[in-house]
């Protein structure tokens, strides 16, 4: 069940041509452009990174959950060093040859796996068996009411570093086999937390969730997004921004001017549009 028919018609049904849909003033400053440079068509540089920094580098870089040391992903912000996408070979191969090799085949999109990674999972093209993993990106899923109000009675009760906060809260954010290990939980390697993805150690987006007492953490920590706030204000739910950006999630709410983004922060699957482009950059040689 994973057909080479069924990808060419992939083929055949989705025209890429992106730059085709530019209007009247970007067409002009294309042609302006083009008059200084030459048109090298579409490069990851200019084409692919803005979308792939949105979409999936949090996961997929080094230092990430995701990323290529843990055996569970490649390097999506590198992609061309030796474990990054263009040159990573794709993992659920060694098991299962009769899946793509590669990743990223320059010139290639039908031997590319990640054409079938990132499109509509309708489309059929990964093994409904599960044998090639998810769809891409991955969604974290919003936030439940039970988790929030774990949240707040932590929050109300002092925000405490004990086994409350460590078993009932910290888990489902930032789950690791040490912390399942304390905690008699079963681990289930490769699911991710609802927030580790992002707020991992050393990461570009704080709070750092891997050390939430400590000074890039949420406890006692002034909120970037609103001055007047601290991430977590013990004893005070209404006032910690943590807890508001939770519950917007919670309640399927849009973003705000009054909190930001709701927690975790949705990950959009990628439009037809936004698919075609990854094609055409793969058969056009998969250039820098
Ligand atoms: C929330 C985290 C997350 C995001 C965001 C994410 N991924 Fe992944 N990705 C994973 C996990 C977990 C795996 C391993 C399990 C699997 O393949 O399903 C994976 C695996 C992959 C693989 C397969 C690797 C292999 O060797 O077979 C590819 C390709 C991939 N991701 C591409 C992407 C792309 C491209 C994006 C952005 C459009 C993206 N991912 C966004 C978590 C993520
Ligand atoms: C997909 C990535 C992603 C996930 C998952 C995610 N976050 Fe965030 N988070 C961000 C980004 C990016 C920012 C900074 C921009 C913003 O505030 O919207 C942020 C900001 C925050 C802030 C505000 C920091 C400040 O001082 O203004 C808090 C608090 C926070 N996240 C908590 C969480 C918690 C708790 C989770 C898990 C339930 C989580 N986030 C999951 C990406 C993510």
């Amino acid at each position: 069940m994973f057909p080479g028919r069924r990808v060419s018609s992939y083929h055949t049904g989705m025209v890429a041509q992106p730059r085709s849909r530019s209007s009247a003033p970007v067409l002009l400053a294309l042609l302006l452009a083009a008059c200084a440079e030459e048109d090298d068509g579409v490069t990851f540089e200019d084409d692919l990174r803005p979308l792939f920094e949105d979409r999936c580098v949090f996961c997929h870089q080094p230092g990430a959950p995701f990323g290529p040391e843990t055996g569970a992903g490649m390097d999506v912000a590198n992609p061309f060093a030796e474990e990054g996408l263009v040159n990573a070979p794709n993992i659920w191969a060694g098991p299962h040859p009769e899946l793509p090799g590669q990743l990223v085949v320059p010139g290639d999109p039908e031997a590319s796996f990640v054409i079938h990674k990132i499109s509509d999972p309708a489309l059929g093209y990964l093994p409904e068996t599960g044998i090639a993993g998810a769809f891409m990106p991955y969604q974290i899923p919003a936030m439940t009411a039970g988790e929030v109000a774990l949240v707040e009675q932590w929050v109300s009760e002092g925000a405490q570093d004990d086994s409350f906060f460590r078993c009932q809260v910290w888990y489902w954010m930032m789950p690791t086999r040490a912390l399942a290990a304390e905690c008699g939980i079963r681990y289930r390697p490769g699911e991710p937390g609802k927030c580790d993805t992002c707020h991992f150690a050393g990461t570009h987006n704080p709070p750092d969730l891997a050390d939430p007492f400590g000074p890039q953490g949420v406890v006692g920590v002034r909120a970037a997004y609103r001055a007047d706030m601290l991430r977590v204000e013990p004893g005070s739910p209404e006032t910690s921004l943590l807890v508001q950006k939770l519950r917007a999630s919670a309640e399927g709410n849009l973003p705000s001017s009054e909190y930001g983004t709701p927690m975790p922060r949705p990950v959009l699957p990628l439009s037809e549009e936004q698919v075609a482009l990854v094609r055409q950059w793969i058969e056009e040689g998969a250039k820098p």
